[in-house]
């Protein structure tokens, strides 16, 4: 497809590219992070259902591990998910970056907009999911869910020895930092750009729209949408999908 006839992110139906590729080392001895289970059910469809539960989204890549991409397949068949939404399963990375490159690979020309979700923040609610869609659809090229922080934040000269005391050497002012969460969102052109052209090593995919010299807005995040990456993160999400049972009256 042209750029011409590509349409805008005002039109353009949504994907969402899910990197679920990672070994989840800082969880401990296991199955790859993704396929752990929340509640019995696979970390990875919980967070396929959150991103399908948007009624914008219509097609949803899974990025999967290597070694996993036809569980990853058979799992995505065998839960229940929205009609309206595709599914596709390629094949992951060494690093979260090049995971994400090839799920943008592996993206039909007809998508304009495209949403990247860790499959490690499994309970990320609709409205957040939304609201990134909208401000994207609004015009921004890079949108971010954030969050104020609780805790103040020091900058440090890193210790050679992990343990050894460690010199402060700034203090930003808390009310200008924000924690960062996923779905980040995008025009796609603008993110395919970004992994074309940054090649320095990166946490979100924001960060690579910014080294472009392009402006990246906040949204509002949700607390729920915290990442699951220690095995303490495993136990306060089981007692948020209770709390999510409870509320729902079953
Ligand atoms: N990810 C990926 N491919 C990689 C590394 C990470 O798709 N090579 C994905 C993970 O599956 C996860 C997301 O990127 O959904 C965020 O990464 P993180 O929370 O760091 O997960 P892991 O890398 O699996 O965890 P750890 O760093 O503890 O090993
Ligand atoms: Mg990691």
């Amino acid at each position: 497809m042209s750029d011409e006839s590509r349409p805008t992110p005002a039109q353009s139906p949504v994907a969402a590219v899910i990197p679920a590729a990672g070994r989840g080392v800082r969880l401990g001895p296991g199955a790859p992070k993704a396929l752990r289970a929340l509640n019995g059910t696979p970390m990875l469809i919980h967070a396929v259902r959150a991103l399908a539960a948007s009624r914008h989204v219509s097609l949803v890549v899974v990025v999967a591990p290597p070694e996993g991409t036809a569980e990853v397949k058979s799992l995505l068949d065998a839960h229940a998910l929205p009609e309206r939404t595709d599914f596709l399963v390629v094949s992951g990375g060494e690093s979260r970056q090049e995971s994400v490159r090839l799920g943008l690979d592996a993206l039909p020309p007809e998508y304009g907009v495209v949403l990247v979700h860790d499959a490690a923040r499994p309970l990320v609610p609709v409205d957040t999911v939304d609201g990134v869609i909208e401000a994207v659809r609004d015009g921004a090229p890079a949108v971010v869910p954030a969050l104020p922080l609780a805790d103040t934040v020091k900058e440090v000269e890193p210790a050679a020895v992990a343990g050894d005391p460690e010199p402060v050497v700034a203090t930003p002012r808390r009310d200008r930092l924000r924690a960062v969460q996923t779905p980040q969102g995008f025009d796609r052109a603008t993110l395919v750009r970004a992994h074309e052209e940054v090649t320095d090593d990166v946490t979100d995919d924001a960060s690579m729209v910014e080294r472009l010299g392009l402006t990246v807005v906040a949204v509002p995040g949700h607390e729920e949408a915290f990442k699951v990456t220690r095995p303490l993160d495993l136990v306060l999400a089981e007692a948020v999908l209770a709390r999510r049972r409870l509320n729902d009256g079953f």
